[in-house]
């Protein structure tokens, strides 16, 4: 199919859009004191109101003509001033061969890997260099260490764009340092799902938010030279069935929710577009001709590369024809198969040139079409944002009388539980996981902290990595065994158990997976050709490095057969086998229980592992930990549980709690952060991006499996706009904590609401923040929109209220700070199918500035009428 045949459907053809001319806004709104009349709109805060700024050739199809004369174009090529000689790429593309021009579309085998994900080769006969690409949302993944920065869920809790640009800015940095090109992020596919493994690499569930900080992320990204690649286009919101599932959604939910963030990651410049596993209507996404090439190309204007998921192309010629013009990692496709297709004419050698010119204009345009010299790595400089981010996005979730900050008595005799205080939890697992320097351990930074005068006790709580074996007869060295390269280690005896309880056990090894049976059971198969390991970031490892694999059984009381064999295969191996029982649990939570009694107060670090590759199963937090924050609350009511987690877990334990602050995977400065925080040093200044959800069966995606995890390979997003916080208020569930929620240690005071019609065919929405507490802290103001009566009339559907705006703000003790949220004409308007194109949503409608999705402050209605 041609691109011009392509273009129908859902997504429709260029031109004017559908949308009459922006709003005019009847008289001032009531509750107006100091508006912003006279004054000079102030400068787009990259807090607010995203989509706001989108480089020309995509604001005249967003938000018709009139808005779109107004927008400033942002150019990539400015960010990114790289040695670039006039008429290179033609002159490279004239004397290419068709082989030299096809090992440029796909990767390779990197024959000096420096640990990253991706490799092509060079053509050097022309001069073209290597290019490597590395992994990823929360820091540079490659060999050498890196700045392992917070989860970006974490980044998402502050609220502040300018923090997402800092964040890229460092791993943009040591992407060149570290001899990367390209970066194989920013992740900003929706957080739809609770159980999706990969929320803590993404932002958030609201697509405004999403939008700003994806786009100052890639600026930061970009504006140190390394190209970044926004991800997953589109609908990877879930890791289930992942390479195979068919999400089906209607078009006015998939361009007013999923696609938000990369509209605004490709308005930001972004050189690089990753094509998702999974099909969209029934269509894999890397041979997607509506995504690739008539949203990407035609709407939004996009001049950058797409290249595949790892593993994601099906076809050669399809694939190439749809718009995809890298396969990655390897050549399966787009290698041998493509040279052929196009030497048997089945392939027009226009298309090979179209994706070689499309990369080569990139390269070109980041000076990575010669050899440039590479900056020092500034792991100081990271560590400093590292530590900003995990302080402004701790999120304190519950605070029952002034539990925190700890100061006096509580201060003073501490009791410290749980594995991740001593085993920092940095980062989340597979492929955003990232090695960094050095991570302290929360429990040292707390006794640093409480001081030589402090009692500060601590208790595992729960056993992550086991205890060794039992006696064996014969005995066995199953504790530090190693296997020299082409031997194998066979062993066969026994182990009792005193009474009938259930084991835990685990294997730790480098090299061949063991093969271990209890009884006639194998406890850690290897299936042939199946992928079925991927690492989190705590449990999939032990503190030294061994790989770790874990598995529960039912023993009855007496003798058990035991076998092992062990290969040491071409480089040798070592294993260590382990075991935990129940009765060795129940042991941790009393022991728990014992120094969370013996102290004033106590911190719990409470975790949750997830990873790409696998959804959660469950929301609850995993293993013993809910029967140990049980035991350790009944023991002492002042327990502040901190948790790393991914993204909400729900909390049956939370009203025996005093205090809850999550932390997520806080990355290398962790434990500073979190001890910064709990001791009152630095304020709480994160808010949930994402709903958390009162029970298992109370979120969007609950007893519907077609629309969660999907049924016979199809999925429906039959919540269609309804994503997240807006399905909450659609349905009238009352969630655990809403989206926009997060406790400061002091108190703020809203007042004075004035909304303005701003320049843009937008609004100003102006108000006063007050620190009314006694302390400094920071705030984050919320501005939501209701429905408008013009779309209701014309069917449209519209959430109860959204997300328009937002401002941070760090006020010292009795400050008050007057702000104006600018809320772009774009999100006044909804996308009409019937049109294809976005409608103003004029006619009256509400505007509420708010501490939380679920705590309106102050409340106006303004009128929006078409121009
Ligand atoms: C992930 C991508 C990642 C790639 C390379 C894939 O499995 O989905 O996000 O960039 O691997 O590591």
């Amino acid at each position: 199919m041609s691109e011009a045949e392509s273009r129908q459907s859902y997504i429709p053809p260029d031109g004017p859009a559908a949308a009459p001319s922006p709003a005019a806004l009847a008289p001032r709104a009531r509750g107006t004191s100091e508006g912003t009349k006279g004054r000079p709109r102030p400068a787009p805060s990259p807090g607010a109101a995203a989509g706001t700024r989108l480089p020309r050739r995509a604001a005249l199809w967003l938000l018709g003509g009139a808005v779109a004369a107004a927008a400033s174009v942002a150019s990539p090529a400015r960010a990114n001033p790289g040695p670039r000689r006039a008429g290179r790429v033609d002159e490279l593309l004239s004397r290419l061969t068709l082989a030299e021009k096809i090992s440029l579309l796909h990767g390779a085998a990197d024959p000096k890997s420096l640990g990253q994900a991706g490799y092509v080769p060079g053509v050097p006969r022309l001069g073209i260099p290597e290019l490597r690409l590395a992994d990823g949302p929360a820091g540079v993944r490659a060999k050498r260490t890196a700045t392992a920065l917070p989860a970006p869920v974490m980044l998402a809790a502050t609220f502040d764009p300018a923090l997402a640009r800092a964040y890229g800015e460092v791993i943009g940095h040591e992407g060149r340092a570290l001899g990367q090109d390209v970066l194989l992020s920013p992740m900003v596919n929706l957080i739809r799902t609770p159980y999706a493994g990969r929320n803590f690499e993404t932002f958030s569930e609201d697509p405004l938010l999403s939008a700003d900080l994806v786009a100052e992320e890639i600026r930061g990204i970009q504006a140190e030279g390394l190209i970044a690649t926004v991800k997953h286009l589109a609908l990877n919101n879930q890791e289930k069935d992942r390479t195979t599932i068919d999400v089906r959604v209607d078009e006015q939910t998939l361009h007013e929710t999923e696609l938000r963030g990369f509209e605004a990651a490709v308005a930001a410049g972004a050189g690089a577009v990753m094509a998702a596993y999974n099909k969209v209507d029934g269509v894999y996404c890397a041979e997607n001709p509506k995504l690739l090439t008539e949203l990407l190309r035609h709407r939004w204007g996009f001049d950058g590369w797409v290249m595949s998921d790892w593993g994601a192309v099906h076809s050669t010629g399809p694939s190439l024809a749809a718009g995809l013009d890298m396969e990655m990692p390897s050549g399966a496709r787009f290698g041998a198969a493509l040279e052929k297709a196009v030497r048997d004419g089945h392939v027009p050698e226009a298309s090979v040139d179209r994706a070689v010119r499309r990369i080569l204009s990139v390269r070109d345009r980041f000076g990575l079409l010669e050899a440039v010299p590479r900056p020092e790595r500034d792991a100081a400089a990271g560590a400093r944002v590292a530590l900003r981010v995990a302080t402004a996005g701790a999120t304190l979730l519950r605070n029952e009388g002034r539990t925190l900050p700890l100061t006096g008595p509580a201060a003073r005799s501490l009791a410290v539980i749980g594995p991740t205080a001593t085993l920092p939890f940095v980062s989340g697992g597979g492929s955003a996981h990232v090695i960094p320097d050095a991570a302290a351990r929360p429990l040292d930074a707390i006794r640093d902290r409480a001081g030589a005068g402090a009692t500060v006790t601590y208790a595992l709580g729960e056993d992550l990595y086991g205890r060794p074996m039992p006696a064996t007869e014969p005995p066995a060295e199953l504790e530090n065994r190693t296997v020299a390269a082409g031997a194998t280690w066979r062993y066969e005896g026994t182990f009792t158990v005193p009474e009938a309880d259930r084991w835990t056990f685990l294997i730790h090894y480098s090299g061949t997976r063991p093969t271990v049976t209890v009884d006639s059971t194998e406890l850690f198969p290897v299936r042939p050709g199946v992928y079925d390991f991927f690492p989190g970031g705590l449990e999939s490892h032990a503190p030294d490095g061994l790989l770790v694999r874990r598995t529960t059984v039912a023993l009855t009381a007496g003798a058990h057969r035991l076998t092992v064999t062990a290969s040491g295969g071409s480089l040798g191996q070592r294993f260590r086998l382990r075991a935990i029982s129940a009765a060795d649990r129940a042991e941790d939570i009393a022991e728990a229980a014992r120094a969370a009694r013996a102290a004033h107060s106590v911190v719990l670090f409470a975790y949750e592992d997830a990873t790409e590759g696998q959804d959660r199963t469950s929301l609850a937090l995993p293993g013993t930990q809910e029967a140990l924050i049980d035991a350790v609350t009944a023991a002492n009511p002042r327990t502040t549980v901190v948790l790393n987690t991914s993204s909400c877990v729900t909390m049956p334990w939370l009203e025996r709690s005093a205090a809850v602050l999550q932390m997520y995977y806080p990355g290398q400065e962790g434990a500073a952060a979190t001890t910064a925080v709990l001791f009152g040093d630095a304020d709480p200044g994160g808010r949930l991006t994402q709903t958390f959800p009162a029970a298992e069966d109370r979120h969007p995606m609950a007893g519907d499996p077609l629309r969660y995890p999907g049924r016979d390979g199809i999925q429906q997003y039959s919540e269609r706009i309804h994503v997240g916080h807006r399905w909450y208020d659609a349905e009238g569930v009352e969630p655990l904590f809403p989206f926009g929620y997060g406790l400061s240690y002091t108190t703020f005071g809203y007042e004075d609401l004035a909304v303005e019609r701003a320049a843009d065919g937008g609004l100003d929405v102006t108000f006063t923040v007050r620190n009314t507490g006694g302390r400094p802290g920071t705030e984050v103001a919320q501005v939501y929109l209701g429905p408008s009566p013009h779309l209701a009339a014309l069917g449209v559907d519209q959430p109860r209220q959204l997300l328009a705006g937002y401002r941070r703000l760090e006020l010292t003790a009795g400050e008050r700070r007057r702000v104006t949220v600018p809320v772009a004409a774009r999100t006044l308007s909804s996308w009409d199918t019937a049109r294809h194109g976005w409608v103003l949503g004029t006619g009256r409608r509400t505007v509420r500035v708010a501490a939380s999705s679920r705590d309106p402050r102050l409340v106006t209605e303004v009128t929006v009428q078409p121009r």
